[in-house]
């Protein structure tokens, strides 16, 4: 370990504990994402000091069209806010507004092991698509930036879907590296992952997400809301035999909105014949709309704005450069860099 020669500190302890997530800009934010992050995420905002952002830079792996890329980061902003996010407490921020964070993502880099990328879950799905020598530098170096995200805000929980927590150990294992090298420097992050929202099922019943195209997007207009629920797979059981409310993907989706009591109702249901999944699919709609319906109108509201949805995003940066600002001080020192070069001062 070697010794620090100036006055740098372990990281202080904020007064609240530190939550921190990012979610990626590619599509528009689904019930997957809503259930496994966003949703979670805001109830920590009355715990938690919080820093939530737009990984608009993880989103460049594969998106590559500007005109996407902001609008998507309108939609995601317009959500959180729509849903409840606090921007006077929380910061809510674009990460590519906090330009650190790529340079801690190189500070990382040197310390982490080729093999290490190498077992990354979503580089191994990659490569099992064949032809890995076409895909980008970025995709296969995405859990580095991601630590650096996280602990560039010295974060103490992550909340996160469950596809995540494998990116959290590498941050964990990282951060403990950098601290033996050179000395305390980042907080060790934990993982909040939700038990009871593990992995979100999508129209087809596979996992919820946009590379498969399955998804329920958190504010499509009623209307489209309802074509896209009917689009539910489900078995060809005739309406009046019983059916299996446990293998049905629609039951699967109408658990996180339905009301327990509501849930065993549907199940009986299920299970005594004479219902089919068109009323069961009707039911879920019903249950998202009273869910999602009342937030809808304030969604709308905030899309036609950007003007709003840009000033929140820099007030959010502002907070997040501030604290970046201080880790990376520490870090910079402990690496034998200056603390700052002369003129930065944020
Ligand atoms: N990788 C996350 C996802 O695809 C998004 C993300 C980027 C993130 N940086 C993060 C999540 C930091 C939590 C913390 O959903």
């Amino acid at each position: 370990m070697t010794a620090a020669t100036t006055s740098t500190t372990t990281p202080p302890a904020p007064t609240r504990p530190r939550s921190l997530s990012g979610i990626k800009s590619t599509g528009h934010p689904h019930l997957g994402n809503y259930l496994g992050m966003i949703r979670p995420a805001i109830q920590l905002q009355d715990t938690h000091e919080a820093y939530y952002f737009v990984a608009d830079l993880h989103a460049l792996t594969s998106e590559r069209d500007p005109v996407a890329m902001r609008q998507q980061t309108h939609e995601i902003t317009a959500t959180f806010l729509a849903l409840g996010l606090d921007p006077e407490r929380t910061a809510f921020f674009r990460q590519s507004d906090v330009p650190e964070v790529t340079e801690l993502t190189w500070y990382l880099s040197c310390i982490t092991a080729m093999g290490e990328l190498e077992r990354a879950h979503a580089w191994k799905a990659r490569k099992d698509q064949g032809d890995e020598g076409a895909a980008v530098h970025g995709l296969f170096a995405y859990p580095v930036l991601m630590a650096a995200d996280i602990l560039l805000y010295d974060a103490h929980v992550v909340p996160v879907g469950k596809d995540q927590v494998q990116h959290i150990e590498f941050t964990r294992d990282w951060a403990m590296r950098f601290n033996h090298h050179f000395g305390e420097t980042f907080r060790i992050p934990e993982a909040a992952v939700r038990e009871e929202v593990m992995t979100i099922p999508g129209l087809d019943g596979r996992k919820m997400s946009k590379s498969y195209d399955n998804g329920i997007d958190v504010f499509l207009p009623p209307k489209k809301l309802k074509q896209r629920v009917m689009q539910i797979v489900t078995d060809s059981t005739p309406l009046e035999e019983p059916k299996d409310p446990e293998t049905c993907n629609v039951i699967k989706l109408y658990k996180y909105f339905a009301t327990p009591e509501e849930l065993s109702e549907i199940k009986a249901k299920y299970r005594a014949g004479g219902f089919g999944y068109g009323h069961a699919k009707l039911a879920l709609f019903d249950a998202l709309e009273r869910h999602l319906g009342p937030y809808r109108a304030e969604y709308d509201r905030l899309i036609a704005d950007p003007a709003t949805l840009e000033a929140v995003l820099a007030k959010g940066a502002d907070k997040a450069r501030a604290t970046a600002y201080q880790v990376l001080s520490r870090a910079r020192e402990r690496l034998g860099f200056l603390r700052w070069p002369a003129g930065r001062t944020h």
